[in-house]
C-alpha cells in the first residue's frame, strides 16, 4: 500500500524550511518566499502597471473589498492572512522575484487534508517578465515544497480553455490534463470553464529529477 512517507527522497535534500512564518525555495533564477509589508512599493507598481494583463484572469474585486494595491494597510492585512493561512496549514503564498525584485506570485491554495491531501497552485507573472520561463521555474519549485515538505498527494492547476500562455505552462510540465469542469470559478464577473491539469505523489517521485533539472536547477 501506498505510503505517504514514501514520497521524501533522500538524494537530493530540499532548500525549503517550512516554517510557521514561511519557507523560502530557490530555483536557478528564481526566489520564492512569502510576500511582506515591505513588499508594497513594488507590489503596487507591478500591480498596477499590469492590471489589465491579470484582471481578466483572476476573481472581480468583491464591491467594497480592501483595495491591496492602493491601501499599504490593506496589504498589510493581505499579509497577515496568508501568514494565519500558512500558520494554520490550509494554504501556501509565495511571491516570485527575479534579480531581488518582485516578479508575481504563486499560492497553494485550499489544502485539504485527510484521505484528499490534495491543493490547488495559482500564478500569475509580470508582464515584462512573461515569456522566459519563469512560471514554469516557479512551478516546479512549489511542487518540490508541496510533495516532498508538505506531503500533499495531488496537486491541481485549473486553467480556461482559452489562456493559451497558461496552458502552455502545464503543457510544457506534461501536467496531466483531466478535462474541462464546466462553470468551475468565477473570473471576472463570468463562471468560466477550466481545464484541470494534476500530478499526484506518485508522478512526481517518478518524474521530479527531470523536472528539476529541466525548470528549477
Ligand atoms: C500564464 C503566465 C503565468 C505564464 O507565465 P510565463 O512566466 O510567461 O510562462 P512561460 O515563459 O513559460 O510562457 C508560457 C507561454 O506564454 C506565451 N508567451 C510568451 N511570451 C509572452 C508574452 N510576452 N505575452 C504573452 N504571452 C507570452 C507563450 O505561448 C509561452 O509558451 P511557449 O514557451 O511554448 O512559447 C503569464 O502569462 C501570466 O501571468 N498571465 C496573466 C495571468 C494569468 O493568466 N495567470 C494564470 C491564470 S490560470
Amino acid at each position: 500500500m501506498w505510503s505517504r512517507r514514501s514520497q521524501v527522497k533522500a538524494d537530493q535534500p530540499s532548500n525549503a524550511s517550512p516554517t510557521a512564518a514561511g519557507a523560502t525555495l530557490i530555483g536557478r533564477r528564481l526566489v520564492l518566499r512569502p510576500i511582506v509589508p515591505t513588499d508594497f512599493d513594488q507590489w503596487r507598481e507591478v500591480r498596477t502597471r499590469c492590471e489589465a494583463w491579470l484582471t481578466k484572469w483572476e476573481p472581480a474585486r468583491v464591491a467594497g473589498a480592501p483595495d491591496t494595491v492602493g491601501d499599504r494597510q490593506a496589504f498589510a492585512a493581505r499579509c497577515g492572512a496568508r501568514t494565519r493561512e500558512i500558520q494554520m496549514g490550509s494554504g501556501y503564498g509565495f511571491g516570485i522575484f527575479v534579480d531581488g525584485y518582485f516578479a508575481g506570485e504563486i499560492n497553494i491554495n485550499s489544502v485539504h487534508r485527510g484521505p484528499f491531501q490534495s491543493a490547488y497552485v495559482g500564478y500569475w507573472i509580470d508582464e515584462r517578465h512573461a515569456g522566459h520561463g519563469y512560471t514554469p521555474e516557479a512551478v516546479v519549485l512549489v511542487l518540490r515544497f508541496a510533495f516532498e515538505q508538505m506531503l500533499l498527494h495531488r496537486i491541481q492547476i485549473s486553467v480556461i480553455p482559452r489562456n493559451q500562455p497558461s496552458r502552455r505552462v502545464a503543457e510544457k510540465l506534461e501536467l496531466r490534463n483531466e478535462g474541462v469542469a464546466e462553470r468551475y470559478l468565477e473570473i471576472n464577473g463570468v463562471w468560466e470553464d477550466h481545464v484541470r491539469y494534476a500530478i499526484t505523489s506518485e508522478e512526481w517521485t517518478e518524474r521530479r529529477d527531470d523536472l528539476l533539472s529541466s525548470w528549477a536547477y
